[in-house]
């Protein structure tokens, strides 16, 4: 392996895809490193996605995993942090990453996304002081190319031209961590994947809050026409490729992760309605009365879809999970954790919830 790998950071380790990350990464027989976990813990941070993982690797196991809490925002913190741990690698996830949060209030997306990213890369900076056995990779997304019509698709090359608050930050932090590498030589890889799935989603995100929603026979509120598309990608797919990224992805360059399962929005919850009903023995007919078309979100990105041809051509990377196969894993996962749905559905997120979605 080229680089060390081996004294790992992951910022955001505690919210969807960073805790599957991790847990992927600690799985792998070739990993012999240690993890920390700096998460702020946010409404979408939550430490029982790790239980298992903190029993086995954390202090009373074999200790290459520790978590911190702690926000990317927090320079002193994290220079503490570099230092204590000697950590050689980032992998950044922290993020508020609700497109619909990013709409309502702006501001925490400015702060964690850009100010947050900027703290950590200096940090880093400062504390790996130009040495090229380090790296940090930058997690980011296809939004930040802004929108599709009917036909083509985002590759590496296609211009930013982010359209929400959220996909604007994302698109100044992945600015940032270019400007990093260029200027300062801090060796970086970055990815921009399309949209995840997969076990621990926050349930505001589509697939969680729609299969929640069925089984509790809630209306399932689709946006505009259902016609968006989206391009599905399961998690683990996602950070198999990142991984790959990380040791082999040439430095200072970018790759493109899509599942290469463009889908339009009223046809995932199709599909989430027969899975439901087979595995519940529920009539299809009244989980499909549930669908409730309501007013489109502000400046609806129509279609998102992913061309990795480059990640495959280079790196040899292509999804193992078809659509079909992860929309049943996750729909028993969703089925199989109640119990956690309800916690992380308590608190601050209800609140929130009914604060601004009243008519859901
Ligand atoms: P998530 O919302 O589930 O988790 C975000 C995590 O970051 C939480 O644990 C939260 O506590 C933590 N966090 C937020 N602000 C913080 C701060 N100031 N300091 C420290 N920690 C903080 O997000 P996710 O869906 O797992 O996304 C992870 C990353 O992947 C984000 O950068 C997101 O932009 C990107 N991404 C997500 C998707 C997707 O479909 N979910 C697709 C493309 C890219
Ligand atoms: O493309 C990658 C992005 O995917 C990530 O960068 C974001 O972090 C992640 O949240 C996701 O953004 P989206 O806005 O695409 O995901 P969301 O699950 O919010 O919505 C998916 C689609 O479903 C979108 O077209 C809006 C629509 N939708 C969503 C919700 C929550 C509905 O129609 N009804 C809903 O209730």
């Amino acid at each position: 392996m080229a680089r060390l790998l081996s004294r790992i950071l992951v910022s955001g380790g505690a919210g969807f895809i960073g805790s599957n990350f991790i847990r992927y990464l600690l799985g792998l027989p070739e990993f012999s490193g240690c993890v920390v976990n700096y998460d702020a813990l946010t409404y979408a941070g939550n430490l029982e996605n790790l239980a298992d993982i903190d029993s086995i690797h954390g202090k009373t196991g074999s200790r290459r995993y520790t978590f911190i809490q702690g926000d990317i925002c927090n320079r002193a913190y994290l220079e503490s942090v570099f230092k204590e741990y000697d950590i050689d690698t980032v992998v950044h996830f922290a993020a508020e990453s609700h497109v619909d949060r990013s709409i309502l209030s702006p501001g925490s997306f400015i702060r964690t996304n850009v100010l947050g990213t900027y703290t950590l890369l200096d940090v880093a900076r400062e504390s790996w002081k130009g040495r090229d056995d380090v790296l940090f990779h930058h997690i980011s997304t296809d939004e930040v190319f802004g929108s599709l019509d009917d036909s083509g698709h985002f590759t590496e090359a296609t211009p930013y031209a982010p359209r929400s608050p959220y996909s604007a930050s994302k698109a100044s932090s992945d600015h940032l961590v270019r400007s990093y590498h260029h200027t300062y030589g801090m060796p970086t890889t970055l990815t921009n994947c399309s949209n995840n799935y997969g076990p621990y989603q926050f349930p505001e995100k589509l697939i969680p809050f729609m299969i929640l929603n069925m089984l509790e026979g809630k209306p399932l509120p689709v946006y505009g026409d259902g016609k968006n598309i989206r391009d599905w990608l399961y998690v683990v797919d996602h950070n198999a490729a990142i991984w790959l990224v990380m040791n082999n992805g040439r430095k200072g360059e970018s790759y493109n992760i899509g599942g290469d399962e463009e889908l339009e929005n009223i046809r995932i919850l199709e599909r989430l309605i027969e899975l439901i009903a087979v595995k519940l023995d529920r009539d299809p007919a009244t989980l499909h009365a549930l669908i409730t078309y309501v007013k489109d979100r502000p400046g609806h990105d129509r279609r998102y879809a992913i061309d990795s041809s480059k990640l495959k051509r280079e790196l040899g990377w292509k999804p193992a999970i078809s659509l079909v196969q992860g929309l049943t894993i996750t729909v028993q996962w969703y089925l199989d954790n109640l119990e956690w749905c309800n916690h992380i559905r308590s608190g601050e997120y209800r609140t929130w919830l009914t604060r601004n979605y009243q008519n859901r």
